[in-house]
């Protein structure tokens, strides 16, 4: 039976049953109307009396419950009317009901006094209904405070008791738990306990955790988990996912990844789909889980036959970059040798204008962008890729750094310092004419910039050079 065909089927059931009974009404007084005409109420007739006129009201009250609830509540309020508040409305409405017929058929029982002469009679409902009567009136506090409703998911108590709120009744919440078992959870004692509610048209967001090695980047796992997240069934595309650190770990860099499920209800296939399709993203992007592990550094003597991958990679790019470009096979091994390499992270400054520096670089990996403050804002001069270099004006004047320079990636930079190129300007004195070129060029591209009119560029090149050689003291 569907959801909108019930409603219409138990009025028509209760419309029947009011036929009946006003029927059934109909024919008593037509076949015992004679006797009862002048004193209907009387004697032991008033005993069907009572029962059908109480039948009745009962039929048309639950007539008038359908009609208001099932119709009229649900075309205002757009959903089902809770249970609790259909039952009190029932309850209440019979109660005044069968009151007035009782008082009419028995007339010479003063109800009144009943009631408030019969303290005894309260004492002992009220501790028969003591626990009744608490979740009655927790379930009604829970009703008019509304802080749920069925189809919400809610977390109650220090136990956690975790599912979906399938209804409140007269005694206890039901939830469907994640097993899909029912959980019943008295109203008086939810009415106590803090309840954490999920609701069901909120972004409610989850939190997956997992590690990775110290080695692997972090700029690298976070693309790589937050695109693998996006591809997942019932996450929301409406936020994107957030990958973050949450702490360094013993043996792992420890992460966190937020999502928010479209379907709160489904979390827990989400987020086991959501761990899966991390664990084969970092497979392919060969990064590694971690475990408790332990490292053991073996430092060995470095030979010159036998050079690492790394060192064979750095000397290559060393040997890409065009002022290196005249050295020979040793003097770039050497100049390698001398490097030290770095990583920054995208948006980390590599170098900040006006500081004092002794060194230069060269990008090995990722991208960076030469910057000048104009007015208090960044503008970009140049980018810079994988073999290009920076820094060399400062190493080769002495002059403070002449602008910023920002990792735009994940960037990998080998620093060379004053001492290895002292060294290598010895042997080569041409190599000191073609970085002043260079940086005779990027200084017109600097004032350019700041719209000061540059020297000539061979005019400069050459003050450059002197200084250049005064600098290292060079003959
Ligand atoms: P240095 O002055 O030591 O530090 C900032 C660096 O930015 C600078 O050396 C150059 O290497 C680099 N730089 C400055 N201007 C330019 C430019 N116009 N083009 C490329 N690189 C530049």
């Amino acid at each position: 039976m569907t959801a909108s065909s019930r409603p219409k089927s138990n009025i028509l059931l209760y419309l029947i049953a009011t036929v009946a009974a006003a029927l059934a009404t109909f024919l008593f007084l037509k076949f015992f109307g004679n006797h009862a005409a002048e004193h209907p109420f009387q004697g032991w007739w008033r005993i069907p009396w009572l029962v059908l006129l109480s039948a009745l009201a009962y039929v048309s009250i639950r007539v008038l419950n359908a009609l208001l609830f099932d119709f009229a509540f649900r075309l205002r309020r757009g959903y089902e009317a809770p249970t609790l508040v259909r039952n009190i409305f029932t309850l209440v409405a019979f109660t005044l009901f069968f009151l007035l017929i009782f008082n009419k058929i028995y007339v010479e029982v003063n109800l009144g006094a009943l009631f408030t002469t019969s303290a005894i009679f309260g004492v002992i409902i009220g501790l028969a209904l003591q626990d009744t009567l608490g979740n009655f009136f927790a379930g009604i506090s829970l009703h008019a405070d509304r802080p749920f409703q069925v189809g919400d998911v809610i977390a109650l108590g220090p136990q956690r008791i975790t599912g979906v709120v399938e209804g409140i009744t007269w005694r206890a919440i039901k939830l469907r738990t994640f097993a899909n078992n029912v959980a019943l959870v008295s109203n008086s004692v939810a009415a106590k306990e803090a309840i954490e509610v999920f609701p069901r048209d909120n972004l409610n967001a989850r939190l997956v955790y997992f590690g990775t090695l110290y080695t692997d980047s972090p700029a690298k796992t976070i693309h790589i988990v937050r695109e693998a997240i996006r591809e997942a069934e019932n996450v929301s595309t409406k936020i994107t996912p957030v990958v973050r650190i949450r702490n360094f770990g013993d043996s792992a860099i420890e992460w966190e990844a937020k999502y928010w499920p479209q379907d709160y209800a489904k979390y827990n296939d989400t987020d086991a789909l959501v761990r899966q399709l991390i664990w084969y993203a970092l497979r392919r992007a060969d990064i590694n889980f971690a475990f408790p592990t332990r490292t053991l550094h073996l430092e060995r003597k470095p030979s010159v036959q036998a050079l690492t991958g790394r060192q064979k990679e750095v000397i290559e790019r060393l040997s890409a970059v065009d002022i290196f470009a005249p050295l020979s096979i040793e003097e770039t091994e050497k100049l390698a040798g001398a490097a030290v390499r770095h990583v920054f992270a995208p948006g980390e400054l590599v170098i900040r204008a006006g500081d004092q520096g002794s060194s230069m670089f060269v990008v090995h990996n990722g991208r960076v962008q030469v910057q000048v403050s104009d007015g208090g804002t960044a503008r970009a001069v140049a980018e810079l890729g994988e073999g290009a270099f920076f820094g060399e004006m400062a190493l080769f004047t002495g002059e403070p750094r002449a602008a910023n320079v920002v990792a735009l990636e994940e960037t990998e930079v080998m620093e060379i310092g004053h001492a290895a190129m002292k060294h290598l300007f010895e042997t080569n004195p041409d190599l000191a004419e073609s970085i002043s070129w260079t940086i005779a060029e990027r200084r017109a591209g600097l004032q350019a910039s700041s719209q000061q009119i540059p020297l000539a560029a061979e005019a400069e090149s050459a003050g450059l050079l002197n200084s250049i050689k005064r600098f290292f003291g060079l003959g």
